[in-house]
């Protein structure tokens, strides 16, 4: 099994606090991973360091194969970041948006590259209109679609739901499982249990510095045998799972 990102023993404290305490985990080529975490567990630390945006205090992390901290460079050309607040800039139209991203990266045909993918993200009849006309969906799926030009191989999704209705969601949803069909790896960070149930292939959940889980949807609940109710097997939601795991670490 190829692997897309490695990282081992992750460390990284702000002054006195310490805020990862030794995470590993391992992110498969061409899945979908979610980091599952409440608001201030980490996750977007993490991230930055991932995108070698920040500089971690211990452990290794390597992504496509290099080093984030010896290596960013290389790094830095396989991947690509959206952040939880978008980079679109909203004076422009949405193919404006992308030429300009596609100049900035050098690539050859910008127009070409741009009308690929406003077709891709469904944006051509919107194309000329300026992004601040845009609904959330429909900037996110532009924000997206920026994040993609020149065919990153791992992309990483810092919350892309987060602050959106939930037509909107279901939205961004629908790109990021066709981004995956094409074969991009993708990490996404997330706070919603449902969004994790929904996409990824395989879960970790960061809680108080590490990682407490990790694997398949199915895999979790494996740890949490099904309640029988006479011939109906329930199975548990991942938010009982995860608040059964929170509830075991907590109470001893
Ligand atoms: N630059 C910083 N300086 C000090 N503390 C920070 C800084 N960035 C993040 N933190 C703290 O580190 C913790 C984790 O933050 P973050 O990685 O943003 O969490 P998440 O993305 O999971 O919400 C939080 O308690 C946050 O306040
Ligand atoms: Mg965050």
């Amino acid at each position: 099994m190829e692997t897309a990102i490695e990282v081992k023993g992750l460390r990284k404290s702000y002054k006195d606090a310490e805020v990862l305490k030794g995470v590993d985990f391992n992110v498969r080529r061409g899945e979908i991973f979610a980091l599952l975490g409440s608001n201030g567990a980490g996750k977007t630390t993490i991230v930055r360091i991932l995108t070698t945006l920040l500089k971690q205090g211990g452990g290794t992390a390597v992504v496509n194969g290099f080093d984030v901290a010896s290596n960013p460079e290389n790094v830095r050309h396989a991947i690509s970041l959206t952040g939880q607040f978008a980079a679109v800039d909203e004076i422009l139209t949405g193919r404006e948006n992308l030429i300009l991203i596609a100049k900035l990266r050098h690539l050859k045909h910008p127009r070409q590259v741009a009308d690929d993918m406003l077709k891709r993200f469904g944006l051509t009849d919107a194309a000329d209109r300026k992004a601040s006309t845009y609904s959330g969906g429909m900037r996110r799926r532009l924000d997206i679609a920026l994040s993609l030009v020149g065919n990153p191989r791992i992309i990483f999704l810092d919350e892309p739901t987060t602050g959106l209705d939930p037509e909107a969601r279901i939205e961004v949803w629908k790109t990021v499982k066709e981004l995956a069909d094409g074969g991009t790896t993708i990490f996404l960070t997330t706070q919603y249990l449902e969004e994790a149930e929904q996409l990824a292939d395989r879960i970790a959940i960061l809680h108080e510095g590490r990682i407490i889980t990790n694997g398949t949807l199915e895999e979790l609940k494996k740890l949490f045998p099904p309640a029988k109710v006479e011939y109906v097997e329930k199975q548990p939601s991942l938010e009982e799972i995860f608040l059964a795991i929170i509830g075991n670490k907590e109470g001893k």
